[in-house]
């Protein structure tokens, strides 16, 4: 959803960033090992983030709201699908601007700036970002499977489909459910649902996807 706004993809980096593993810097084994690298990372991505905006996919989204209930489930840490107005958006891996207690992962606060060694949470303990590293559980992934469960139509876009739990949301759909999959370089899904796949970009992909769901409905 992002590529097309600037930020690019877990997989295109080669799992590494400036020559680091990823996991030193988006795991707990990282985090205590060098914490300040860590922020250093979260703290580029998040000055990133201050300077792209949605792209037109992030918007056509946000207008279907228009003619459909919409739920934004997303893998992305950023916030562009807010920006464009979606009113309905639930992050799986957590939010590059939101930080929280290492201590305790309900105290948590909105965050724009740089994050440094020293800066406390209310209950004393140093702050760490807001994102579900690699080896963590996915605290949404419950609210996200009961929304999946309520789906009338499910749209992918942009996922290698590798990465668990997100990735197995697709088998908590109803059987007839249809499944419109938007990736440039789809990968195989197993699932006996319906499944059209439209081998576009987002931007492309979701306006072909809008118009014809657009359609249907006023056919109707
Ligand atoms: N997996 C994680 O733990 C995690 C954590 C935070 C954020 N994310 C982000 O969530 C997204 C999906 O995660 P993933 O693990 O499946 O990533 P991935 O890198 O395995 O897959 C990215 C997919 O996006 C597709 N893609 C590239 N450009 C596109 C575009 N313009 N329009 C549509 N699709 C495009 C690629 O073909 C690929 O299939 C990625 O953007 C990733 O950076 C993932």
């Amino acid at each position: 959803m992002s590529q097309e706004s600037g930020i690019s993809t877990f997989r295109d980096s080669n799992g590494l960033w400036n020559n680091h593993d990823i996991m030193e810097v988006a795991s707990p084994f990282g985090w205590q090992k060098n914490p300040e690298l860590v922020l250093e990372f979260y703290n580029q991505r998040r000055k990133q983030l201050n300077e792209v905006h949605p792209n037109a996919a992030h918007h056509d989204l946000a207008k279907l709201e228009k003619y459909f209930e919409v739920h934004i489930i997303t893998q992305n840490v950023d916030d562009l699908h807010e920006r464009a107005g979606s009113t309905k958006v639930l992050h799986l891996h957590g939010e590059l601007f939101k930080v929280r207690s290492q201590k305790n992962e309900n105290l948590v606060y909105d965050w724009k700036k740089d994050l440094s060694i020293g800066d406390l949470a209310e209950d004393g303990a140093q702050l760490r970002p807001d994102i579900v590293w690699f080896g963590e559980s996915v605290p949404n992934i419950m609210i996200a499977s009961e929304i999946t469960e309520q789906a009338d139509i499910f749209v992918i876009i942009g996922t290698g489909m590798q990465v668990y739990p997100a990735a197995g949301l697709i088998h908590a759909l109803k059987t007839d459910v249809p499944i419109y999959y938007i990736d440039p370089k789809p990968h195989p899904i197993g699932t006996a649902n319906p499944l059209e796949i439209i081998g576009e970009k987002a931007t492309f992909g979701v306006a072909k996807l809008v118009r014809k769901l657009i359609k249907n409905i006023e056919s109707k």
